[in-house]
């Protein structure tokens, strides 16, 4: 790769299953050295794209360049040079941690004295120096899942791919995922793709993220680049007493304070806010000042979550997927 060129760009990049488009143009630029997250609900078509990305499913149109090679006219070398950790755990339970990363160092051509230098280092870096010589059936979810990132590093890619890595991983082993994660993101030079659909694991690791919906960039940058594309990024929850319709005109015309809303009956309100934490003592006093009162007060920073609804009118979690199977071991999702 040119020193300085991007570890991933995408033209267009468009994938149909008959009908349905599944990536829908998708335009982007992954800088080296960077961890790059693709937040979206099931069914967004991340997988499709990383699918694309990693030459295993041919785009319908436009193009991609990974590892400064075209994925469709260079998929060998483009595979040279990327790591691939898939949704579903395809390491083989039939063998041992090592066996599973040695066989995979094999088809890289990586010499047996080389290879067997890297497993040692690897299984030491994902915490699995004393359990390399058990079978993988004898694993947790987490262990086979950080094993598979030993292997997926093998043959010291440029890019590393990984679809939604800690999906159902208890949250120690989520927990164990990232930190490894953050150690491979610190200590080495390479370009971290990463996919997943919970929020808070994208707002940790990723240096930018792009939120997908639908097949396409909604929105993209930086964690707090993307909060302060909505306005007012401090979300302030109220349980008010009183004349709650009074209450809401007054918090509605008050300068700072956005998108005053009714959470069910009970007085229970929420609102935006610019500057949260200052504007807290006036929303107090100018409730009372029409005779309310405040029972309970608290104030968040607004999510990624809110991010997607802004842009979408919809939530990240409610979204209803179209069925997708795994065929185990082949991380291949299959129209159900
Ligand atoms: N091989 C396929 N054939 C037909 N439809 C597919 C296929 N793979 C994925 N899809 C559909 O494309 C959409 C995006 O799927 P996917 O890329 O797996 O989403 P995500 O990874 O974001 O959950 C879904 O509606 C899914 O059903
Ligand atoms: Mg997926």
């Amino acid at each position: 790769m040119q020193p300085g060129s991007a570890a991933i760009l995408t033209q267009d990049l468009v994938k149909r299953f008959g009908s349905f488009t599944a990536v829908d143009g998708v335009n982007l630029e992954v800088r080296r050295g960077e961890v790059f997250g693709l937040l979206g609900p099931n069914g967004a078509g991340k997988t499709t794209l990383v699918r694309m990305l990693t030459t295993l499913l041919p785009p319908t149109a436009g193009n991609a360049i990974v590892a400064g090679h075209d994925v469709a006219r260079h998929p060998r070398r483009v595979r040279q040079l990327i790591g691939v950790i898939p949704q579903a755990m395809t390491s083989d339970l039939d063998l041992t941690g090592w066996e599973n990363v040695d066989i995979y160092g094999e088809f890289y051509g990586i010499r047996r004295r080389e290879r067997h230098r890297r497993i040692e280092r690897l299984l030491k870096m994902v915490g699995l120096s004393e359990r390399g010589h058990d079978l993988v059936a004898t694993y947790s979810g987490g262990m086979r899942r950080r094993l598979e990132i030993a292997r997926g590093l093998v043959h010291s890619p440029e890019v590393l791919f990984l679809d939604e890595p800690t999906i159902g991983l208890d949250p120690q082993s989520r927990r164990a995922v990232w930190d490894l994660l953050e150690q491979l993101r610190k200590e080495s030079e390479i370009t971290i793709s990463l996919t997943t659909h919970y929020m808070d694991e994208a707002e940790m690791l990723c240096d930018r993220i792009a939120i997908v919906d639908r097949g396409k960039i909604i929105a993209l940058g930086t964690p707090s680049e993307l909060k302060s594309l909505v306005k007012g990024s401090d979300r302030i929850e109220l349980e008010v007493e009183g004349d709650i319709e009074r209450i809401m005109a007054t918090l509605g015309a008050a300068p700072g304070l956005h998108d005053a809303k009714r959470e069910g009956e009970n007085g229970r309100l929420t609102v935006r806010a610019d500057d949260g934490a200052h504007l807290i003592p006036r929303i107090i006093s100018d409730v009372e000042a029409i005779h309310g009162h405040v029972k309970s007060i608290n104030l968040q920073r607004i999510s990624l979550e809110d991010v997607f609804i802004e842009f979408t009118g919809r939530s990240l979690r409610d979204e209803p997927a179209r069925k997708v199977s795994f065929l185990v071991g082949a991380g291949m999702p299959q129209q159900r």
